[in-house]
């Protein structure tokens, strides 16, 4: 009797055993595919100005727009993400020249490729990179970004290659994460259009576009974006920057320091690369939602 049940239950967990081994074999492979499919994108030439009032504005855009915050402060790469066992390894790469960095001929048209549409040298999709946020750049912003980094100095720093883990293929097969960069893009969008600093909207929304990545297409935050971070604040009109004045809303971008007294977590760093007119815009922008 005893015997009969622990064969039964045998037959059963290899049954379970089999089906999971099945399932996830099905996810490794449709996965596989999306990770090594060959973008045919022709990247948009770009002309670079090397002048000092482009360097400077990719100097403060390269802070504005979050790579510090993953690249690393001097950009010689970081590990985001270390669990192999699970969302697996991702690096976001030293993006110098030096040892571990890009390589020596990086053209403009790769920086395009990898910032407008999220595609490496190979034209496979970046992991995690958001170019979806960045392909909604003018292509000012965009050279800009790439005339400052394309001067930065060489740092050598060699880290792993990238690895998406079993965890994160399932989450991904399943759509609840969006790991490859080149997916998430539109990649026939132009350049956005010429946009010059205002009060308005307009220019508030244009300025949003890397603060969606996190709180959302409509700013209205959810639950934490990894486990251990705090839930993403609702900064719409109806969260609390809503009740805040402008000037609030400029200290708690330039201190990390909200007017209740909370110290924020999010990389605020970003809004503190911002002008004044930058951060009002954007607060009249979220107030609109
Ligand atoms: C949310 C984190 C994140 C932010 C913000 C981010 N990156 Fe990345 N980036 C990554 C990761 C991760 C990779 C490596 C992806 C991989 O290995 O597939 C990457 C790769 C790159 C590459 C390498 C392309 C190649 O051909 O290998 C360049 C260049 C780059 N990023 C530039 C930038 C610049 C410039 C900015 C800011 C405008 C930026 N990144 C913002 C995460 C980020
Ligand atoms: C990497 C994800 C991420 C990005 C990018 C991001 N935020 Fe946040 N933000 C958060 C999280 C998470 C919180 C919740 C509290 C914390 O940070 O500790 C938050 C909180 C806030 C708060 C405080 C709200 C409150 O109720 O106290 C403000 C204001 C804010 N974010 C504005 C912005 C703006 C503006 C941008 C774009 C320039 C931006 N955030 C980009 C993740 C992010």
């Amino acid at each position: 009797m005893f015997r009969k049940i622990i064969k039964i239950a045998g037959v059963i967990l290899s049954g379970i055993l089999l089906i999971g081994v099945l399932v996830y074999g099905k996810v490794y492979f449709s996965t596989e595919k999306r990770i090594r499919k060959v973008y045919k994108v022709v990247p948009e030439k770009i002309h670079v100005p090397t002048d000092a009032a482009t360097l400077a504005l990719g100097a403060r855009l390269v802070t504005a727009k979050g790579c510090r915050s993953c690249h690393g402060e001097d950009l010689g790469g970081r590990i985001l993400i270390d669990k192999p066992m699970t969302l697996g390894v991702i690096v976001a790469k030293n993006i110098t020249k030096g040892k571990g960095g890009l390589p020596k001929d990086f053209s403009a048209e790769d920086w395009v490729l990898a910032l407008k549409h999220g595609i490496n040298k190979k034209k496979n999709s970046l992991l995690v990179m958001p170019s979806y946020g960045f392909a909604k750049l003018t292509a000012k912003d965009i050279a800009a970004i790439i005339a400052y980094c394309a001067q930065l100095p060489a740092i050598d720093h060699e880290l792993p290659v990238s690895k998406v883990g079993p965890l994160a293929r399932v989450l991904t097969d399943l759509g609840k994460i969006k790991f490859l960069a080149a997916e998430r893009v539109d990649h026939d969008q132009a350049f956005a259009e010429e946009i010059s600093p205002s009060l308005s909207v307009e220019y508030g929304k244009y300025l949003a576009v890397m603060c969606q990545s996190c709180h959302g297409e409509n700013m209205k935050g959810g639950a934490p974006l990894s486990s251990g971070a705090p839930p993403v604040a609702n900064i719409s009109s109806t969260g609390k920057p809503g009740r805040w004045t402008d000037e609030q809303f400029i200290t708690t971008l330039r201190t990390g320091k909200t007017p209740e007294g909370k110290q924020l977590r999010m990389p605020w760093q970003m809004g503190a690369a911002m002008t004044d007119l930058e951060l009002k815009a954007l607060h009249l922008y979220l107030n609109s939602l």
